[in-house]
């Protein structure tokens, strides 16, 4: 296609309804086929999601109050994209269609976590409580069916979940039309306008080993238009691509704050020119429009302008604003929200010494002997072989990854928020002949904008990346993987047990 940008208006979310007044905490979301246009000219795209429209409903909660959510799966018996059966947990003896639905980020105890063999098909439903025992941040809903969840997801089964409490609040950060929460991820369509997704060629593995789409979609529009007013606005911004990253950046390079990761607040701001997204990660974002009246400014990936902000020559609010900073005196280090505060909370370091145990985790890719057919693992072990790492509630751990791939690959494992230690060159050739670490450099520390909490970690090649984790929250089976969906499902996934 060679479509008109920024013809269509960037959907903005809508919040989910709680099933009563009288539980504001309680909703039920229910899984559809559904069609819907991702630009003014391409004909409707067949898709499912978590709703009537591609952007799911937006769960927008406090922390520290139980949040229930039945999930209803409303689908057909038959998938429209090309189940690959030889995966494992996949064959012809289960349903076609399986979901199971996970709370990415979440602090949630095992049975309600979305363990991938914990399906449900058509027809059922299931009962989720997350107790959010954890600090304000963006988390995101999304299926983990074993064996589908790259297809469930690409086909459209995410949700965005924004988790407040009282810290956050006192910041004053923009709200309401201010703060617009950004899906970003990329799809291939047919001449017809349906959704693409490659085979192998091989009926019987036709698994592939990653998914780029060469349209790129905000909040399900492709190239769409914001507009905005020329002031400070807050992103939550959300990469649910199944394998791309996103190297985002706007206009004339111009800076922008980073103010939260994937589990909330950072220290303080980080000024940046441009983000390195991958899937699954969140990006908390402040860009400030104040002094681009009447110009359009866009979000950039590469060379392709994806976004495009047109900020009108007046903000609604200026004369208020400024009414009442000539009346009322603003203390130091208090923020309204047109300004960006100068700090934001703090993190202490875990130190090193408090971890009792480290794990390595290797990242390996291999071919079969016919070297048509790939498949990844992490420490040389498929999904079903027994728990191999079993931490203990409440300690803590350093797990290094080891990769020996050539790829990126964002490790996330579920329950937990961590932080990263750091990340070392390695000579790969010489570990892989039993010839131990051989170091090529100094390590070197998180970016200012890893400085936070984190729940997925990019691993570069040839790299050891080191995290430090306390296992808080609940005993019970969880997992942690690779979050690019193709090599999650053969077999860059392993299950981990929390031991009380
Ligand atoms: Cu986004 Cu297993 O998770
Ligand atoms: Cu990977």
């Amino acid at each position: 296609y060679s479509l008109t940008p920024f013809v269509d208006e960037l959907p903005l979310f809508e919040r989910a309804k709680p099933v009563s007044s009288l539980h504001p905490h309680n909703f039920r979301i229910t899984m559809r086929e559904i069609q819907a246009k991702a630009h003014r000219d391409i004909p409707s795209t067949l898709m499912w999601s978590y709703g009537d429209t591609p952007l799911a409903p937006l769960i927008d909660v406090r922390t520290h109050q139980p949040l229930q959510v039945e999930w209803v799966n409303h689908l057909p018996t038959q998938h429209f994209l090309p189940i690959d059966h030889s995966l494992h947990g996949c064959g012809h003896d289960v349903p076609e269609v399986r979901t199971c639905v996970h709370l990415h980020g979440g602090r949630t105890p095992s049975k309600d976590d979305g363990f991938p063999e914990d399906w449900f098909v058509p027809g059922k439903s299931h009962i989720a409580t997350y107790p959010l025992l954890q600090d304000a941040t963006a988390l995101w809903y999304h299926d983990h069916a074993m064996g589908l969840n790259r297809l469930n997801t690409y086909a459209g089964l995410f949700g965005m979940v924004l988790l407040r409490d009282d810290a956050e609040d006192a910041l004053n950060l923009p709200s309401g039309k201010y703060e617009v929460p950004l899906l970003i991820y990329d799809r291939q369509f047919t001449t017809d306008g349906q959704l693409f997704y490659p085979d192998s060629g091989d009926p019987e593995h036709p698994w592939v080993p990653e998914f780029g789409g060469s349209c790129i979609l905000l909040n399900g529009k492709m190239r769409p238009f914001l507009e905005v007013e020329p002031r400070l606005y807050r992103f939550r911004l959300l990469n649910t691509a199944n394998s791309s990253f996103f190297n985002l950046t706007l206009t004339n390079r111009q800076p922008f704050h980073q103010i939260g990761s994937d589990q909330g607040l950072l220290p303080a701001p980080v000024k940046i020119t441009n983000l390195l997204i991958a899937p699954a990660e969140r990006a908390d974002l402040l860009i400030d429009f104040s002094q681009a009246a009447g110009q359009k400014i866009h979000i950039i990936n590469g060379a392709v302008q994806i976004l495009e902000f047109r900020v009108a020559a007046k903000s609604s609010q200026i004369a208020s604003v400024s009414q009442s900073s000539k009346t009322s005196h603003v203390p130091n280090g208090i923020s309204t929200s047109d300004s960006i505060p100068s700090t934001l909370r703090t993190i202490d370091r875990i130190p090193e010494s408090a971890a009792t145990v480290t794990r390595t985790v290797t990242l390996h890719e291999y071919f079969d002997k016919i070297g048509n057919s790939m498949l990844m693992l992490l420490n040389n072990k498929p999904w079903h072989e027994p728990v191999t790492e079993t931490p203990r509630l409440n300690s803590t751990e350093i797990w290094e990854f080891i990769n020996l791939t050539e790829d990126t690959h964002p490790m996330h494992l579920h329950l937990v928020r961590f932080q990263v230690l750091d990340r070392r060159a390695f000579d790969v050739f010489k570990y892989q002949n039993n010839q131990g670490t051989r170091y090529l450099a100094a390590a070197t520390p998180p970016d200012a904008n890893e400085q936070g909490w984190k729940d997925t970690v990019h691993c570069p090649p040839a790299t050891i990346t080191r995290i430090i984790v306390r296992f808080e929250g609940y005993p019970g089976k969880y997992l942690y993987h690779c979050h690019i969906l193709e090599h999650e499902a053969n077999d860059m996934m392993r299950p981990f047990e929390v031991i009380a």
